[in-house]
C-alpha cells in the first residue's frame, strides 16, 4: 500500500480510538462519582504504523492491501487503559457493555486465565460507529485493561523477550512466570486498601 492509501485509510480507525478515548475520560470521572478516586492511572493509545500493518499481514499470509487490513486486522487502533485495581478493569469493563450503541466483538479475560508465560490484561475488542457523510460504519478499537503491576510485568517481559541472545530461554520463562506470581501477591494486598471494593461491598 502506498503512504497516501495508508493515510486515508487509517483515519476512521483514529476517529473510533477518539470517540473512545473521550467516553473513558468521561467514565474515568463519573464512575465512582465526582469527588472519589478515579479508577484509570493512565491511557496510553496508537495506531499500528504502516510497517507492522503490513509485517502482521504478511505473518498472516496475506497481502498486504488496504482491503485485507480491513478484512483480517482488528488491532488497527489500540488503547491501554491503565487502572489502580482490578475490581476498576471489570467496573470499567461492565459499564462499556452496557453502552449500547458499541458493539463488542471480541472479549479475553486473561486476569482470570492468565496465559501461560504469566500475561495477564483484560482485553476487548470494541466495535465503534463513526459517522461520516455515506453513514454509519462500525470500526473495531482493540482496549487492552490492565493495573500499573500487569503493565509492569508486560512491558518487562516485552522488553526482555524480544532480546535476541538469551541463553537459557526455559530459566527466564520460569524466573518470569514467578515475577508474575510474586506481583499478583502484591496487587492482592494493596486490594485490602481499596476504598471502592470495600464501598461496593457495604452496598450489597
Ligand atoms: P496478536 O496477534 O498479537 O494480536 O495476538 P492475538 O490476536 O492472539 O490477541 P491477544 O489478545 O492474545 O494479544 C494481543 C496483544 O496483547 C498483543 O499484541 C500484545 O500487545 C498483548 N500481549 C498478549 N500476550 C502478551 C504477552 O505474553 N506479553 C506481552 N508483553 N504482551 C502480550
Ligand atoms: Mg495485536
Amino acid at each position: 500500500m502506498t503512504n497516501e492509501q495508508y493515510h486515508e485509510f487509517i483515519q476512521s480507525y483514529e476517529d473510533a480510538k477518539q470517540i473512545l478515548l473521550t467516553r473513558l475520560d468521561v467514565l474515568n470521572h463519573n464512575l465512582y462519582g465526582e469527588s472519589s478516586s478515579k479508577p484509570i492511572h493512565h491511557i496510553q493509545h496508537r495506531i499500528k504504523k504502516k510497517k507492522s500493518l503490513e509485517e502482521k499481514l504478511k505473518k498472516k499470509g496475506k497481502e498486504p492491501s488496504v482491503m485485507n487490513a480491513k478484512d483480517y486486522l482488528q488491532d488497527i487502533a489500540g488503547i491501554r487503559v491503565i487502572c489502580y485495581f482490578v475490581d476498576d478493569i471489570y467496573n470499567l469493563v461492565e459499564i462499556l457493555k452496557s453502552q449500547s450503541d458499541l458493539i463488542m466483538i471480541r472479549e479475553r479475560d486473561y486476569i482470570a486465565e492468565p496465559k501461560p508465560n504469566g500475561y495477564r490484561s483484560y482485553h476487548v475488542i470494541v466495535g465503534v460507529p463513526v459517522y461520516c457523510l455515506d453513514g454509519m460504519e462500525y470500526f473495531p478499537v482493540e482496549i487492552q485493561f490492565r493495573t500499573m503491576s500487569m503493565d509492569f510485568w508486560a512491558s518487562m517481559e516485552h522488553r526482555i523477550s524480544y532480546k535476541k541472545e538469551i541463553e537459557d530461554r526455559e530459566l527466564l520463562a520460569a524466573e518470569l512466570r514467578e515475577y508474575a506470581n510474586m506481583l499478583v501477591e502484591i496487587e492482592k494486598r494493596f486490594e485490602q486498601h481499596n476504598e471502592q471494593h470495600r464501598y461496593k461491598g457495604y452496598q450489597e
